[in-house]
């Protein structure tokens, strides 16, 4: 590890778990534990559990658990190293550089990257302002944006050269591989450096802190491809990122506008609407969707309306709707996006679009509607199934009357009758669900929870055992005494016991978060998991010898395996004899254990 235990622990005990966990969901409580949905796989009622006096978490119905640690790698999608950070910056605490050589050499790499892309972008700007750049400015100031927003959001140009910024940025000693590894230079066959983009107008990409993590680049005509883009670097992952979140999330406004394309984001910045941020023409991602709900207390798409848009928006409502987000969805007419909406009709007219955008209810059944020709009944009668079904899936259960009654007023139909329908897929819904179902409904995406190797005789009850010793750490003198280190079957269990009996031995205390620390998330997770489902680890004295009991059991039952192997290859007469009076002390031992047990 590159950091000590106690440094890590102190970022631990730094960041309460409930005021973390509560950035990202909504957190109730009962009695001692609080309870949400769980943000790791989709579920209709909170099988997700904080205990803050233990400063853990745990999922019942998809068996994730761990400290603040994992929850945080979980659900920001990071690594250990870089959650630490995440906890550490959030705590106040300066964590030193790393000293393991390769996550430092990718520090240094990091940070040389952003100082190029720096250049870059200086370059670019310089370019558009300059004489090469006249037919692009004007471009740009045809389609409305004034210098001011030129400046904000950096915007600039790649000559038309073949390798103007790469000549300059190794000029200045900057080297091939970093050249390569920012992105900004490709290689030809012939193995020389080019410039990615040329003839372009740059958008630089940055990071919520302000760093330039990377470029778009558009053409001034209509060639293809339309944008070029950097590619995914040491600091740039497009999956990440939301383009305009750093201003965005400087907004006096409790909103987040999600657009399509740069052009969308700088023409809404410009008009006063400060929110807006773009996924840059990708699929929204989960992580993005986890961003947007960091930032935001509602969510409003507005994507092209469109057919890919629509399909787009669609995948996005789901995506937004598992991360917890209040999203409504903005309508802009006659297939525009927002940037031609507000060329057209001014800054107004969209504000305008933004108060009259449409519930999640609402878009998904206007997207139905549109898929039929409602005057045939046969058409009528799919188009009410279809909203039963929709109405049925929807949870919040005071909506979900309101909506009904709207519905059934506007195809008029009965409410009792569309009621009907409604309740009828609701029960079987119910019926479906069983509580505490391992595996179903998981989302597969996040690889963060999968069960660990456990050994199938030995690993449960090991882990009990650590458990145990964790909670009451004064029963260490006997476990040692009973189990100690070499004692231990299970790989993970013995992982975990080394670090703990270290640090019993010098007399430390450990808690059960602490021993979690360092493990990986489904290690974590199944340990947790121990922890939860075996009561009774209270009455700790006689649970603990049963516990031991039970080891030494299976211990002992694998000696008598051997012993059966080893008499039936013996030879000699007495020492068969002697090999059975073993067998059948050891024999009375288990019936005797078992007794106990
Ligand atoms: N995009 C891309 N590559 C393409 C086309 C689009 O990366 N070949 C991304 C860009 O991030 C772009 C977004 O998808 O901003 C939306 O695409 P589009 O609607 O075509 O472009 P606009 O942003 O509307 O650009 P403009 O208004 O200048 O045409
Ligand atoms: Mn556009």
């Amino acid at each position: 590890m590159y950091y000590p235990d106690e440094l890590i622990e102190e970022v631990r005990m730094r960041n309460d778990i409930i005021d973390v966990a509560s950035s990202y969901i909504k957190l109730e409580r009962k009695g001692r534990r609080y309870f949400a949905l769980c943000p790791f796989h989709n579920e209709k009622s909170p099988s997700f559990s904080i205990e803050p006096s233990k400063q853990l978490f745990y999922c019942f119905g998809c068996n994730k658990g761990g400290s603040v640690i994992q929850f945080i790698m979980g659900i920001e999608n990071l690594d250990f190293l870089e959650a630490l950070r995440f906890l550490a910056d959030r705590a106040g605490i300066v964590l030193p550089e790393p000293d393991d050589t390769k996550e430092k050499e990718k520090s240094i790499l990091r940070k040389q990257i952003l100082d190029i892309n720096k250049e870059a972008a200086r370059f670019f700007f310089s370019a558009l302002a300059g004489k090469d750049g006249a037919r692009a400015q004007a471009y740009l100031i045809k389609r409305g944006l004034i210098e001011k927003t030129l400046r904000q959001f950096g915007l600039g140009f790649a000559p038309r050269g073949w390798n103007d910024l790469t000549k300059i940025l190794s000029k200045k000693g900057v080297k091939n591989e970093l050249l390569l590894a920012s992105g900004l230079s490709l290689q030809t066959k012939t193995g020389e450096l080019v410039d990615r983009f040329r003839n372009r107008i740059m958008f630089p990409i940055f990071d919520i802190r302000g760093n330039i993590i990377g470029f778009g680049g558009r053409v001034i005509d209509d060639t293809q491809p339309k944008y070029m883009n950097s590619p995914d670097t040491l600091v740039y992952n497009k999956s990440r990122e939301l383009y305009g979140l750093n201003y965005a999330r400087q907004s006096k406004s409790k909103r987040l506008l999600i657009v399509e394309g740069y052009m969308d984001v700088i023409s809404l910045h410009q008009a006063g609407i400060d929110y807006a941020v773009a996924s840059l023409g990708t699929a929204l991602t989960q992580s993005q969707a986890w961003i947007l709900k960091k930032y935001a207390e509602e969510v409003i798409i507005a994507y092209d309306s469109d057919s890919a848009g629509q399909a787009a928006t669609l995948r996005g409502l789901d995506v937004l709707e598992k991360a917890g987000c209040n999203v409504r969805v903005l309508l802009i007419p006659d297939g525009k996006d927002p940037d031609d909406y507000i060329s057209n009709n001014g800054p107004e007219k969209f504000k305008n679009l933004v108060n009259g955008a449409i519930s999640l209810l609402d878009y998904k059944i206007r997207v139905e509607k549109n898929m039929y020709n409602l005057d045939t009944i046969d058409d009528k009668l799919k188009l009410l199934n279809s909203i039963a079904d929709i109405l049925a899936a929807h949870d919040n259960s005071i909506e979900r009357e309101l909506y009904t009654k709207n519905y059934a007023q506007e195809y008029g139909i009965s409410l009792e009758s569309l009621n009907n329908e409604v309740q009828k897929r609701r029960n079987r819904q119910i019926s479906r669900q069983k509580p505490y179902s391992y595996n179903k409904n998981m989302s597969p995406g996040r690889t963060f929870l999968e069960i660990p190797q456990i050994d199938t005789r030995f690993g449960e009850l090991e882990h009990i055992l650590l458990v145990m010793l964790c909670n009451e750490n004064r029963l260490f003198d006997k476990v040692s005494k009973k189990y100690g280190l070499d004692a231990y079957i299970d790989k993970s269990a013995k992982k975990i016991a080394e670090k703990l009996y270290k640090r019993l031995e010098q007399n430390k205390t450990c808690v059960f978060a602490e021993l979690l620390n360092v493990l990986e998330p489904k290690e974590a997770s199944y340990l947790v998991r121990v922890a939860e489902t075996n009561s009774g680890l209270e009455n700790t004295d006689k649970a603990l010898q049963q516990i031991l009991n039970k080891l030494e059991i299976l211990k002992l039952e694998d000696m008598q395996k051997q012993t059966i192997e080893r008499i039936k290859n013996e030879e000699d007469g007495m020492i068969r004899q002697k090999l059975g009076l073993e067998f059948s002390k050891r024999a009375e031992r288990i019936a005797e254990l078992k007794r106990m047990a």
